[in-house]
């Protein structure tokens, strides 16, 4: 999945000759998965038409603080759109417009949001080889990158005045790889590697039949998401579900049964640093799995089961460098069961859902959840969609191991 992907990103739109190709890398934008609003100096409507970008974005294009042929026209607010805004992208970025970012000019909407705007900035300059040498452009450059506004630097190649240089606009296709690598870059969990359990596992009876449980993978195929989506890489040991993960750079693993899984995580787990176990895991197996399908003649059948090996905790006995997550799913002394599951399972953060709480569990779409840290410092959330609960469990864990 890109990184663009579910972003809202706003195009600033000025007038050089290149603002043709903005009608491009909207395009492109929106291929990523990103939300695109555009956003146009009034010259800039010389170059390319606002139809053209609302058409492809999709969206209302802003070019003026009122639209003046509509007497009830509304004021577009420029704080509303800066702050809707996860990037501000100016693309092509004339000299005019960027001596006037660099000086806190603010003559329209363009400038207004950008003044507004608390995303990152990313800027392509576009204009001739002399003006993108001009001590005046270079000045405005600098002014910009020291305010953190990101710079994607014009290339050399036929300008449209036929002079050959330095000055034409990064193609499109450049600026895209350029934002998404910058955004790749600023991951928290880049460079970590995240090994997750999920779902349940089925413990054979015979050929056809199985003890299982109810776990539906939800939680943690929504971890496996996340975590990749905040740069990790990621190995997700599934047992059995119908489900499919959203982030396709994340390796699945599929077992079947507990022991499957057992050994699954310990191949993965020691070149883990991060390892959250969300799987309901059979506790019990049959002692015995029939090699032919059980046939029904007495009214009552006795199975004798086995203890499971203890995924987590056998992880927990032998972690040296790795943050290990469990989980815990209660029923009654909830806070007290799981402090007592995290010690002896040397974990570093335990998850406790209740089942008597409302929206928890390990069926629905939601969760609610209360994180305890080896501190025994506890934190409640309330019910939340199970991708929200995702975000908040990792967002505590790289608050932990940034510590
Ligand atoms: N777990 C595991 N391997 C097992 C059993 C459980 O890795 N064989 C993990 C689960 O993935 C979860 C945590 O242990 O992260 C808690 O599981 P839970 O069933 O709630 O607790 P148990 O330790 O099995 O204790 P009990 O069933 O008595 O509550």
């Amino acid at each position: 999945m890109s990184v663009l992907s579910g972003k809202n990103i706003l195009l600033g739109v000025t007038a050089g000759i290149a603002a043709y190709k903005s009608a491009f890398l909207v395009r492109l934008l929106l291929k990523e998965g990103a939300n695109v609003k555009v956003v146009m100096t009034p010259a800039s409507k010389e170059f390319v038409t606002p139809l053209t970008l609302s058409t492809l974005s999709k969206n209302e294009v802003f070019s003026s603080f009122t639209n003046e042929e509509d007497d009830n026209a509304q004021w577009n607010n420029h704080v509303e759109l800066a702050l809707w805004a996860d990037l501000f992208v100016i693309a092509p970025a004339t000299a005019n417009t960027l001596s006037k970012m660099a000086n806190g000019t603010c003559d329209n909407l363009l400038l207004a949001v950008y003044l507004s705007a608390k995303c990152p900035v990313y800027y392509a300059p576009a204009m001739d080889l002399d003006m993108y040498k001009h001590p005046t452009t270079t000045t405005s450059f600098e002014k910009l990158d020291s305010f953190g506004n990101k710079r994607i630097d014009a290339m050399h190649g036929e300008l449209a005045s036929g002079l050959v240089g330095k000055g034409r606009m990064a193609e499109p296709e450049d600026i895209v790889d350029f934002i998404s690598r910058d955004l790749e870059q600023g991951l928290p969990l880049r460079g970590k590697r995240v090994m997750i359990t999920a779902g349940p596992t089925f413990e054979a009876i015979d050929p056809v039949r199985f003890i299982g449980n109810h776990s539906s993978g939800k939680m943690g195929y929504a971890i496996a998401d996340c975590a990749a989506s905040l740069g990790a890489e990621v190995t997700l040991i599934s047992g059995p579900v119908s489900l499919s993960i959203g982030n396709d750079s994340v390796k699945v693993v599929s077992v079947t049964s507990a022991e499957e899984m057992y050994q699954a995580a310990h191949r993965y787990f020691d070149e883990s640093d991060i390892a959250i176990l969300s799987a309901a895991v059979a506790d019990y197996r049959p002692a015995e799995v029939a090699s032919e399908k059980i046939k029904k003649k007495d009214s009552e059948l006795h199975l004798k089961l086995e203890k499971t090996r203890d995924i987590l905790a056998s992880l927990g006995a032998k972690k040296d460098k790795q943050y290990l997550v469990g989980f815990a799913l209660e029923t009654q002394n909830e806070l007290e069961n799981a402090k007592t599951k995290l010690k002896k399972k040397n974990l570093d953060l335990i998850v406790l859902n209740s089942l008597r709480d409302k929206g928890a569990g390990f069926k629905g779409d939601t969760n609610k959840v209360t994180l305890i840290n080896k501190d025994n410092k506890t934190l409640p959330f309330e019910v939340k969609p199970k991708t929200e609960v995702a975000r908040d469990i990792l967002a505590y864990i790289i608050d932990e191991i940034d510590e």
